[in-house]
């Protein structure tokens, strides 16, 4: 078996540009024919080439017994000395990863993704409802849209979960759920859903690698690519202006136009006539139900569009904010840690949000009585940080803190929720679900948790099950201060608004470099 130093494994893949190596765990595994018959895609490994994809491939399987069969064949070589070129950030990360799996965090409770598909089913069922019993018009076709909007995007929201294996422990039943609620909820495809977004999350706002970044002609994002188009007077649309051409071409246009064009080419480029079936189960009930209501084809088919119109615009905000106003850049060959974290930010709910929603429509599907002070018996670390139930953990598995404290009565939690894995219950009623975190926390990249949306936690552990994301934010938090990795949190209101600033600043800096003389 060959050992490679790092450089003369990056020396090598330079050269050979057809040959395509990957390092996972020191080992290196050639790829090059594997790729194409990859489950998650060829262009995935592609983009690793020449790399360390340990973190990578570590963050995006869920059973690796199975994944390791397949790649004891391809392995061709050792790198030497793999641990000396193994970062501290990178170390911590790993022991935090080890940590959450050892706690459980990565063991999904199906029944807390069961409420989700009963509320899209609860919407649409409202939808039909009042379009029934009131007739139809403007007063009955908007809110009945308003209804279907929200059912479609919770769907999407769970889509995302039964996709990336978080919903089940069987990997099997995640992938029929993923068909049935991205085919049969939504009319799309699963495969074209995971090609995509798997992309997405190996290289976050990297451009060339990442199709969510991917509007070249339309668009330009992040500081440097409007610069090089500027300068080689590039591209066709004037994009100083993009911010305000953005509300024509932009949420108006995804969903009805873009994604449905996706979808088709997709499914009949690859011949997916599996996901063909799922697909056309959605239309058939879309219309079937709906032409009961409307006058003509025409006019269900326009119903529909209009439900996909406000989707979009719903859509837009909540994926785009986590990451069009951070780094956009070409491929810088950073860490799992720094790059996923240069290219996400989460979105707090904020003061306005919190109080005013949480105490006004509170949607409680299973509530604890009140909070009362925990004892001695579930002392915590008093220097560990709080995480987000307001508890400290009881154990502090990475700084190493002073002898455990019992918590004072501030620190009050209910006391029938679970405790969590670092042995406290939370402070704020788990199994709450409020309106902010509902709509807000979806805001948030579809990653959302039960109380705040925390994004971090999705885009570092995208297999982990939304339900623990508020367990292991705070130990990304610390992570990050330790290592000065920047940890980008904004009030809602600000980073919406900041989808548009971040376009008006990357087009100024278009036009910069457009009208500088040659
Ligand atoms: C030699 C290297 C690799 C081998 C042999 C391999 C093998 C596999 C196998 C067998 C599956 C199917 C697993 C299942 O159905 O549960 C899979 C899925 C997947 N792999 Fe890999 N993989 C490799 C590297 C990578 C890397 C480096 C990445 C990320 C950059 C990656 C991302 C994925 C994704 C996103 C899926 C789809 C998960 C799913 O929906 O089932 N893989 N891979
Ligand atoms: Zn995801």
């Amino acid at each position: 078996m060959k050992i490679y130093t790092w450089e003369s494994l990056k020396e090598f893949q330079q050269r050979d540009c057809k040959q395509k190596l990957i390092v996972i765990e020191g080992k290196v595994y050639d790829v090059t024919k594997f790729m194409h018959k990859h489950p998650g895609g060829a262009k995935l490994l592609g983009a690793y080439a020449g790399e360390d994809a340990t973190d990578a491939w570590v963050a995006l399987h869920n059973d690796k017994e199975l994944v390791e069969k397949y790649m004891k064949p391809l392995q061709c070589g050792i790198v030497e000395d793999y641990e000396k070129h193994v970062s501290p950030s990178q170390a911590d990360f790993r022991r935090l990863r080890q940590l959450a799996e050892s706690s459980g965090w990565f063991r999904a409770r199906p029944l807390f993704f069961i409420k989700y598909l009963l509320q899209c089913w609860a919407f649409e069922l409202a939808a039909v409802l009042l379009l029934w019993q009131f007739g139809l018009h403007i007063w009955t076709v908007l809110p009945a849209a308003l209804l279907l909007c929200t059912a479609q995007a919770q769907a999407g929201w769970a889509q995302h979960d039964y996709g990336h294996l978080s919903v089940f422990n069987s990997r099997r039943l995640n992938h029929i759920g993923h068909e049935l609620v991205v085919g049969h909820m939504k009319g799309a495809s699963s495969h074209w859903w995971n090609f995509r977004h798997f992309l997405h999350h190996s290289k976050p706002n990297v451009v060339g690698a990442d199709p969510d970044i991917n509007v070249p002609y339309l668009f330009l994002l992040g500081d440097k690519m409007p610069q090089e188009w500027g300068k080689r007077r590039r591209g066709f649309m004037p994009y100083n202006w993009q911010h305000d051409y953005f509300w024509l071409l932009g949420p108006p246009m995804l969903l009805p136009l873009y994604f449905h064009y996706e979808n088709i080419y997709f499914i009949f480029k690859r011949g997916d006539w599996r996901d063909f079936v799922w697909t056309l189960s959605f239309f058939l009930k879309f219309f079937y139900v709906f032409n009961h209501f409307f006058p003509s084809w025409l006019a269900t088919f326009g119903f529909y569009m209009l439900v996909r119109y406000l989707e979009s615009h719903w859509f837009v905000a909540c994926t785009q904010m986590s990451h069009i106003p951070m780094d956009i850049d070409r491929d810088q060959r950073r860490e799992w840690l720094p790059m996923q974290l240069k290219a996400t930010m989460n979105a707090e709910g904020g003061s306005f949000c919190r109080e005013l929603l949480d105490h006004t429509v509170m949607l409680y599907l299973n509530g604890s009585p009140e909070p009362v002070a925990v004892t001695a018996q579930q002392a915590c670390y008093p220097d560990a940080p709080q995480n987000s139930t307001g508890c400290r953990p009881q154990e502090d598995p990475l700084n190493g803190s002073p002898e455990p404290v019992a918590v004072t009565a501030q620190q009050a939690c209910y006391p029938d929720a679970p405790q969590n894995s670092t042995g406290c219950r939370p402070q704020e009623d788990p199994l709450k679900v409020n309106i902010v975190s509902y709509f807000g926390s979806d805001i948030q990249q579809y990653s959302c948790a039960h109380f705040r949306p925390p994004t971090a936690p999705s885009s570092l552990f995208p297999t982990m099950p939304r339900h623990s994301y508020p367990l292991v934010q705070p130990h990304v938090k610390q992570l990050c201060a330790r290592h000065g990795i920047p940890y980008v949190e904004k009030p809602l209101s600000t980073a919406l608004a900041d989808i548009i600033r971040s376009l008006k600043k990357s087009g100024e800096l278009w036009l910069e470099a457009y009208q500088m003389p040659g």
